[in-house]
Protein backbone atom coordinates (compact mmCIF):
# COMPACT_ATOMS: atom_id res chain seq x y z
CA UNK A 1 0.00 0.00 0.00
CA UNK A 2 1.04 3.35 -0.71
CA UNK A 3 2.23 6.12 2.05
CA UNK A 4 -0.03 8.60 2.34
CA UNK A 5 1.25 11.80 4.40
CA UNK A 6 -1.45 14.00 6.25
CA UNK A 7 -1.55 17.54 4.36
CA UNK A 8 1.38 18.88 5.88
CA UNK A 9 2.06 20.63 2.11
CA UNK A 10 -1.05 21.92 1.98
CA UNK A 11 -1.17 25.90 1.15
CA UNK A 12 -1.89 28.42 3.60
CA UNK A 13 -5.64 28.98 3.49
CA UNK A 14 -7.88 32.27 4.83
CA UNK A 15 -8.40 30.53 8.23
CA UNK A 16 -7.18 28.38 11.01
CA UNK A 17 -7.18 27.10 14.21
CA UNK A 18 -4.39 25.83 16.27
CA UNK A 19 -5.38 23.55 19.10
CA UNK A 20 -2.71 22.28 21.72
CA UNK A 21 -3.68 19.33 24.17
CA UNK A 22 -2.49 17.51 27.46
CA UNK A 23 -3.25 13.95 27.92
CA UNK A 24 -4.52 13.21 31.74
CA UNK A 25 -3.86 9.88 33.38
CA UNK A 26 -7.16 8.01 32.61
CA UNK A 27 -8.06 4.32 31.67
CA UNK A 28 -10.26 5.85 28.86
CA UNK A 29 -6.85 7.48 27.39
CA UNK A 30 -5.96 4.72 24.92
CA UNK A 31 -9.09 4.02 23.87
CA UNK A 32 -10.10 7.64 23.16
CA UNK A 33 -7.02 7.62 20.97
CA UNK A 34 -8.02 5.31 18.72
CA UNK A 35 -11.19 6.73 18.01
CA UNK A 36 -9.71 10.39 17.59
CA UNK A 37 -7.05 8.89 14.49
CA UNK A 38 -10.64 7.67 13.59
CA UNK A 39 -12.10 10.92 13.67
CA UNK A 40 -8.97 12.85 12.08
CA UNK A 41 -9.60 10.72 9.24
CA UNK A 42 -12.94 10.55 8.82
CA UNK A 43 -12.88 14.47 9.38
CA UNK A 44 -10.54 14.64 6.50
CA UNK A 45 -12.28 12.54 4.07
CA UNK A 46 -15.61 13.99 4.61
CA UNK A 47 -14.92 17.34 4.14
CA UNK A 48 -12.81 16.18 0.82
CA UNK A 49 -15.76 14.90 -0.34
CA UNK A 50 -18.04 17.51 0.39
CA UNK A 51 -16.35 20.92 0.11
CA UNK A 52 -13.44 19.83 -1.61
CA UNK A 53 -12.90 23.60 -3.31
CA UNK A 54 -12.33 24.66 0.31
CA UNK A 55 -9.34 23.28 0.59
CA UNK A 56 -9.63 22.51 4.38
CA UNK A 57 -7.94 19.87 6.51
CA UNK A 58 -6.88 18.64 9.73
CA UNK A 59 -3.87 17.50 10.71
CA UNK A 60 -2.53 16.23 13.55
CA UNK A 61 0.97 16.19 15.52
CA UNK A 62 2.35 13.92 18.62
CA UNK A 63 4.63 15.37 21.56
CA UNK A 64 7.40 13.41 22.78
CA UNK A 65 5.85 12.97 26.11
CA UNK A 66 2.60 12.35 24.62
CA UNK A 67 4.05 9.59 22.56
CA UNK A 68 5.33 7.99 25.80
CA UNK A 69 1.91 8.31 27.56
CA UNK A 70 -0.07 6.50 24.79
CA UNK A 71 3.04 3.87 24.48
CA UNK A 72 2.87 4.05 20.64
CA UNK A 73 5.48 1.92 19.03
CA UNK A 74 9.40 2.71 19.59
CA UNK A 75 11.96 3.29 18.46
CA UNK A 76 10.47 6.65 18.49
CA UNK A 77 11.13 9.04 15.12
CA UNK A 78 14.48 9.47 15.23
CA UNK A 79 14.58 13.19 16.23
CA UNK A 80 10.99 13.12 18.52
CA UNK A 81 12.40 14.80 21.75
CA UNK A 82 11.18 17.44 24.15
CA UNK A 83 12.10 20.60 22.31
CA UNK A 84 15.01 22.21 24.04
CA UNK A 85 14.76 25.93 24.98
CA UNK A 86 17.61 28.15 22.64
CA UNK A 87 18.97 30.71 24.93
CA UNK A 88 20.58 33.91 23.13
CA UNK A 89 22.13 36.68 25.07
CA UNK A 90 18.75 38.75 25.10
CA UNK A 91 15.97 36.13 23.42
CA UNK A 92 15.01 32.93 24.57
CA UNK A 93 13.54 30.38 22.42
CA UNK A 94 11.14 28.59 25.45
CA UNK A 95 10.21 25.51 25.26
CA UNK A 96 6.63 24.38 26.36
CA UNK A 97 4.64 21.54 27.06
CA UNK A 98 1.85 19.59 24.60
CA UNK A 99 0.75 16.06 23.72
CA UNK A 100 -0.96 16.59 20.60
CA UNK A 101 -1.31 19.54 17.90
CA UNK A 102 -3.95 20.34 15.86
CA UNK A 103 -3.70 22.40 12.41
CA UNK A 104 -7.32 22.64 10.91
CA UNK A 105 -7.25 25.10 8.09
CA UNK A 106 -10.56 26.25 5.87
CA UNK A 107 -11.37 29.20 3.38
CA UNK A 108 -14.87 28.70 5.29
CA UNK A 109 -14.44 29.11 9.06
CA UNK A 110 -17.16 27.21 9.66
CA UNK A 111 -15.69 24.15 8.21
CA UNK A 112 -13.04 24.36 10.87
CA UNK A 113 -15.01 25.59 13.81
CA UNK A 114 -17.13 22.07 13.23
CA UNK A 115 -14.07 19.84 13.35
CA UNK A 116 -13.05 21.91 16.87
CA UNK A 117 -16.09 20.97 18.11
CA UNK A 118 -15.86 17.26 17.53
CA UNK A 119 -12.46 16.83 18.46
CA UNK A 120 -12.67 18.54 21.68
CA UNK A 121 -16.26 16.49 22.40
CA UNK A 122 -14.31 13.29 22.21
CA UNK A 123 -10.76 14.88 23.96
CA UNK A 124 -12.44 16.77 26.96
CA UNK A 125 -12.86 13.78 29.20
CA UNK A 126 -9.26 12.94 29.07
CA UNK A 127 -7.33 16.05 28.17
CA UNK A 128 -7.01 19.44 29.19
CA UNK A 129 -6.87 22.24 26.58
CA UNK A 130 -3.90 24.46 26.83
CA UNK A 131 -4.05 26.87 23.92
CA UNK A 132 -6.35 27.59 21.13
CA UNK A 133 -5.56 30.40 18.69
CA UNK A 134 -7.51 31.45 15.70
CA UNK A 135 -5.96 32.59 13.11
CA UNK A 136 -6.55 34.38 10.06
CA UNK A 137 -5.46 35.79 6.44
CA UNK A 138 -4.10 39.03 6.73
CA UNK A 139 -4.55 41.46 3.67
CA UNK A 140 -2.21 39.54 0.75
CA UNK A 141 -1.05 37.25 3.11
CA UNK A 142 0.64 39.33 5.49
CA UNK A 143 1.86 39.04 8.96
CA UNK A 144 0.51 40.74 11.64
CA UNK A 145 3.88 43.09 11.18
CA UNK A 146 2.83 44.53 7.78
CA UNK A 147 4.97 42.60 5.66
CA UNK A 148 4.39 39.54 3.26
CA UNK A 149 4.91 36.54 5.16
CA UNK A 150 5.48 32.78 3.47
CA UNK A 151 7.38 34.43 -0.31
CA UNK A 152 10.48 31.81 0.09
CA UNK A 153 8.46 29.27 1.07
CA UNK A 154 9.27 26.17 -1.36
CA UNK A 155 6.82 24.70 -4.06
CA UNK A 156 5.97 21.96 -6.19
CA UNK A 157 8.58 18.32 -5.56
CA UNK A 158 10.54 20.76 -3.46
CA UNK A 159 7.52 20.89 -1.09
CA UNK A 160 7.33 16.83 -0.49
CA UNK A 161 11.11 16.89 0.12
CA UNK A 162 11.64 19.62 2.41
CA UNK A 163 8.56 18.45 4.55
CA UNK A 164 8.36 15.10 4.66
CA UNK A 165 10.83 11.81 6.15
CA UNK A 166 12.37 10.34 3.25
CA UNK A 167 14.42 6.85 3.21
CA UNK A 168 16.51 8.10 6.61
CA UNK A 169 14.22 6.36 8.70
CA UNK A 170 11.93 4.30 6.93
CA UNK A 171 9.61 3.52 10.05
CA UNK A 172 8.57 6.84 9.93
CA UNK A 173 9.25 7.62 6.20
CA UNK A 174 5.84 10.49 4.65
CA UNK A 175 5.34 11.72 8.62
CA UNK A 176 6.87 15.14 9.55
CA UNK A 177 8.31 16.68 12.23
CA UNK A 178 6.09 19.91 13.38
CA UNK A 179 7.85 22.80 15.16
CA UNK A 180 5.48 25.69 16.65
CA UNK A 181 5.50 28.94 18.85
CA UNK A 182 3.35 31.72 19.63
CA UNK A 183 5.12 35.05 19.30
CA UNK A 184 3.20 38.45 20.70
CA UNK A 185 4.36 41.35 19.29
CA UNK A 186 5.20 45.01 20.94
CA UNK A 187 3.51 46.97 17.63
CA UNK A 188 3.86 50.13 19.72
CA UNK A 189 7.70 49.68 19.16
CA UNK A 190 7.60 48.46 15.95
CA UNK A 191 5.11 51.32 15.00
CA UNK A 192 7.72 53.28 16.50
CA UNK A 193 10.10 52.48 13.47
CA UNK A 194 10.20 54.00 10.38
CA UNK A 195 9.10 51.46 7.27
CA UNK A 196 12.86 52.15 6.13
CA UNK A 197 13.92 51.03 9.22
CA UNK A 198 11.30 48.17 9.86
CA UNK A 199 12.27 47.15 6.09
CA UNK A 200 16.02 46.66 7.78
CA UNK A 201 14.57 44.47 10.17
CA UNK A 202 13.00 42.30 7.86
CA UNK A 203 15.40 42.36 5.09
CA UNK A 204 12.54 43.13 2.39
CA UNK A 205 10.32 45.84 1.01
CA UNK A 206 7.48 46.33 2.57
CA UNK A 207 5.15 47.15 0.11
CA UNK A 208 6.22 45.44 -3.51
CA UNK A 209 8.05 42.19 -1.21
CA UNK A 210 11.10 42.35 -2.64
CA UNK A 211 14.12 41.07 -1.10
CA UNK A 212 17.27 43.17 -0.22
CA UNK A 213 20.35 42.98 -1.96
CA UNK A 214 23.58 41.51 0.09
CA UNK A 215 24.93 44.27 0.03
CA UNK A 216 22.55 46.44 1.77
CA UNK A 217 20.93 43.69 3.44
CA UNK A 218 21.72 43.78 7.38
CA UNK A 219 23.26 40.99 8.86
CA UNK A 220 20.94 40.74 11.34
CA UNK A 221 18.30 41.24 9.31
CA UNK A 222 15.41 38.27 9.82
CA UNK A 223 15.76 36.67 6.50
CA UNK A 224 19.65 36.91 6.56
CA UNK A 225 19.13 34.89 9.57
CA UNK A 226 16.54 32.27 8.90
CA UNK A 227 18.19 31.71 4.83
CA UNK A 228 20.52 29.21 5.68
CA UNK A 229 22.70 26.67 3.59
CA UNK A 230 23.60 22.83 4.13
CA UNK A 231 27.83 21.52 4.45
CA UNK A 232 27.63 21.60 0.72
CA UNK A 233 25.93 24.95 0.24
CA UNK A 234 22.24 23.60 -0.80
CA UNK A 235 19.93 25.73 0.54
CA UNK A 236 17.51 24.00 3.41
CA UNK A 237 13.82 24.94 3.64
CA UNK A 238 10.93 24.23 5.99
CA UNK A 239 7.45 24.37 4.98
CA UNK A 240 5.89 27.47 6.91
CA UNK A 241 2.47 28.37 7.36
CA UNK A 242 2.57 31.34 10.10
CA UNK A 243 -1.25 32.51 10.62
CA UNK A 244 -1.98 36.56 12.49
CA UNK A 245 -3.81 36.56 14.98
CA UNK A 246 -4.84 39.05 17.52
CA UNK A 247 -7.59 41.27 19.89
CA UNK A 248 -6.79 44.62 19.15
CA UNK A 249 -9.40 46.07 22.21
CA UNK A 250 -7.23 44.34 24.50
CA UNK A 251 -3.79 45.16 22.49
CA UNK A 252 -2.65 41.91 21.66
CA UNK A 253 -1.18 40.87 18.38
CA UNK A 254 0.65 37.97 17.31
CA UNK A 255 2.23 35.21 14.78
CA UNK A 256 1.59 31.45 15.44
CA UNK A 257 4.57 29.95 13.63
CA UNK A 258 4.11 26.66 12.18
CA UNK A 259 6.74 24.88 9.85
CA UNK A 260 6.74 21.65 8.76
CA UNK A 261 10.16 19.82 7.85
CA UNK A 262 11.16 16.59 6.86
CA UNK A 263 14.17 16.84 9.24
CA UNK A 264 14.02 19.18 12.52
CA UNK A 265 17.56 19.99 12.76
CA UNK A 266 16.79 22.63 10.13
CA UNK A 267 14.57 24.21 12.03
CA UNK A 268 16.68 24.22 14.94
CA UNK A 269 19.51 25.83 12.65
CA UNK A 270 17.44 28.54 11.52
CA UNK A 271 16.19 28.80 15.36
CA UNK A 272 19.59 28.96 16.88
CA UNK A 273 20.68 31.62 14.30
CA UNK A 274 17.84 33.77 15.26
CA UNK A 275 18.09 33.71 19.17
CA UNK A 276 21.82 33.40 19.89
CA UNK A 277 22.51 34.54 16.24
CA UNK A 278 25.49 34.76 13.70
CA UNK A 279 27.68 35.06 14.61
CA UNK A 280 27.31 34.85 18.16
CA UNK A 281 24.96 37.79 19.54
CA UNK A 282 23.93 39.01 15.95
CA UNK A 283 20.61 37.84 16.77
CA UNK A 284 17.17 38.70 14.45
CA UNK A 285 16.25 41.92 15.19
CA UNK A 286 12.70 40.74 14.60
CA UNK A 287 13.11 39.37 18.31
CA UNK A 288 13.34 42.86 19.31
CA UNK A 289 9.00 42.98 18.75
CA UNK A 290 8.67 39.76 18.60
CA UNK A 291 8.26 37.62 21.61
CA UNK A 292 8.11 34.01 21.44
CA UNK A 293 5.58 32.61 24.85
CA UNK A 294 5.56 29.01 23.55
CA UNK A 295 7.77 26.46 21.75
CA UNK A 296 7.16 22.89 20.98
CA UNK A 297 7.98 19.80 18.78
CA UNK A 298 5.74 17.03 17.66
CA UNK A 299 5.94 14.57 15.01
CA UNK A 300 2.81 14.09 12.02
CA UNK A 301 2.37 10.39 11.67
CA UNK A 302 1.32 9.47 8.05
CA UNK A 303 -2.39 8.74 7.28
CA UNK A 304 -1.25 5.30 7.21
CA UNK A 305 -0.02 5.37 11.32
CA UNK A 306 -3.37 6.60 12.21
CA UNK A 307 -5.26 3.99 10.23
CA UNK A 308 -3.11 1.35 12.57
CA UNK A 309 -3.33 3.49 15.50
CA UNK A 310 -7.03 3.83 15.04
CA UNK A 311 -7.49 -0.09 15.86
C1 LIG B 1 7.61 36.43 14.81
C2 LIG B 1 7.57 35.38 14.05
C3 LIG B 1 7.92 35.45 12.59
C4 LIG B 1 7.46 36.33 11.65
C5 LIG B 1 6.46 37.46 11.83
C6 LIG B 1 8.11 35.98 10.41
C7 LIG B 1 7.94 36.66 9.21
C8 LIG B 1 8.64 36.41 8.07
C9 LIG B 1 8.60 37.22 6.87
C10 LIG B 1 7.74 38.47 6.71
C11 LIG B 1 9.43 36.66 5.96
C12 LIG B 1 9.74 37.16 4.53
C13 LIG B 1 8.87 36.54 3.47
C14 LIG B 1 9.01 35.06 3.30
O1 LIG B 1 9.88 34.57 2.58
O2 LIG B 1 8.24 34.36 3.94
C15 LIG B 1 10.01 35.49 6.57
C16 LIG B 1 10.89 34.63 5.95
C17 LIG B 1 11.38 33.49 6.52
N1 LIG B 1 11.20 33.07 7.81
FE1 LIG B 1 10.12 34.02 9.24
N2 LIG B 1 8.92 34.89 10.62
C18 LIG B 1 8.85 34.55 11.94
C19 LIG B 1 9.51 33.53 12.57
C20 LIG B 1 10.32 32.61 11.93
C21 LIG B 1 10.95 31.49 12.57
C22 LIG B 1 10.85 31.14 14.07
C23 LIG B 1 11.63 30.80 11.59
C24 LIG B 1 12.45 29.54 11.65
C25 LIG B 1 12.59 28.75 12.69
C26 LIG B 1 11.41 31.52 10.34
C27 LIG B 1 11.91 31.12 9.12
C28 LIG B 1 11.83 31.87 7.97
C29 LIG B 1 12.45 31.48 6.72
C30 LIG B 1 13.21 30.20 6.42
C31 LIG B 1 12.19 32.51 5.80
C32 LIG B 1 12.65 32.60 4.34
C33 LIG B 1 14.06 33.13 4.29
C34 LIG B 1 14.55 33.24 2.85
O3 LIG B 1 14.92 32.21 2.30
O4 LIG B 1 14.52 34.35 2.32
N3 LIG B 1 10.63 32.60 10.59
N4 LIG B 1 9.52 35.36 7.85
Amino acid sequence: MSIESQNVTDYPNSNTIFMVWNLNESPLLKDTFQQLCALVLNLNNSVFNRFPDSRASCVMGIGYEGWKKLELPTPLPKELVNFEEIRGVKHTAVSTPGDLHFHLRADNKSLIFDMAIEISRLLSPVAESILEINGFKYWDTRSILGFVDGTENPHGEDRDYFAKIGEEDLQYKGGSYLFVQKYLHNMDAWKGLSTEEQEKVIGRSKENDIEMSDAVKPSNSHIALANIEGENGEELKIVRDNMPFGRPSSNEFGTYFIAYSSTFTTTKKMLTNMFVGDPVGNYDRILDFSTAVTGTLFFVPTRNMLDEFSG
